[in-house]
């Protein structure tokens, strides 16, 4: 792994996942030379506030609405003026939304809704930063692909995999949301043929099932174990991991 001070783009980190994400990058993967911590509404969201008057000189609370093509847009521009010729080298697409209802339940209301935050809000995240990345993998100097050159890591759920439809259904059937993290899954595939020749990443994690507001209390683990997790992954990320979903713990998901 390169000891190049590296940028990462985090969305959603409000809360939950994504709010963890800011605190390990900040506070365990030096050297970084810029954080930036996307989320809906910065002027509430006190926690991350807090994280970055505690690390001043790395994170950027940046405002992003990733259901908004018009805020990815703005938000793109404003990274681009704050980074110099080295690029962004990883963007987590963590921002979601859960819909928890069942098949004969499932409104179009609910479908498009988590499709344009789930599904189309990653889409447009990865063609507005793309310049960006491709000024990290350029500028890098670095063979193969990895995190720390230039990556897109979607954050992705085991509940998406065809194969394991039957997973937690009766309990989680959340049709709309297992649909767009599927369609995901797909957008993520296709990205990663279409940009294999400038050697950009792009792979898919499943969080494991966490104890945050969209897991619910009965989770298997805490937020902490699964950041820890998926980090230790991220670090370890090369091409072999290029279209694939892989777990917290770095084990691959049929999908
Ligand atoms: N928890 C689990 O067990 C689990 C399992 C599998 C996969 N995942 C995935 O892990 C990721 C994080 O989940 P989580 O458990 O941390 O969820 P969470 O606690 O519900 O947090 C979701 C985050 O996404 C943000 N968000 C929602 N819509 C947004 C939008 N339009 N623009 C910007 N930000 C938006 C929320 O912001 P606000 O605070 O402003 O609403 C919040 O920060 C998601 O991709 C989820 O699908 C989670």
């Amino acid at each position: 792994m390169s000891s190049k001070p590296f940028s990462v783009l985090i969305t959603g980190t409000s809360r939950g996942l994504g709010l963890e994400m800011v605190k390990q990058f900040a506070e365990t993967q030096r050297p970084l030379s810029m954080l930036f911590a996307c989320c809906l509404d910065p002027a509430n969201s006190e926690e991350l506030q807090a994280l970055s008057k505690k690390h001043p000189d790395i994170i950027k609370v940046l405002r992003m609405d990733v259901a908004d093509p018009d805020s990815i847009k703005q938000a793109a521009a404003q990274v681009g003026s704050l980074l110099g010729q080295s690029g962004l080298n990883l963007i987590i697409n963590n921002a979601a939304i859960a819909v928890y209802s069942p098949f004969l339940k499932s409104s179009v209301e609910d479908m498009l809704n988590c499709y344009k935050t789930n599904t189309v809000g990653p889409m447009c995240i990865m063609q507005e930063f793309l310049p960006h990345l491709q000024a990290a993998a350029k500028h890098s100097g670095m063979p193969g692909m990895s995190c720390h050159k230039a990556a897109v890591v979607n954050i992705s759920t085991i509940i998406s995999s065809n194969e394991n439809v039957n997973f937690l259904y009766d309990n989680l059937p959340m049709v709309p949301y297992r649909a767009s993290k599927a369609a995901l899954n797909m957008i993520t595939s296709c990205a990663s043929l279409e940009l294999q020749k400038e050697e950009i990443l792009c792979s898919l994690l499943h969080p494991g099932w966490v104890r945050t507001d969209m897991g619910g209390s009965d989770g298997d683990i805490g937020i902490q174990e699964s950041v820890q997790g998926m980090l230790q992954v991220i670090n370890s990320m090369t091409d072999k991991h290029h279209g694939a979903l892989v777990d917290y713990k770095g084990q691959s998901i049929p999908w």
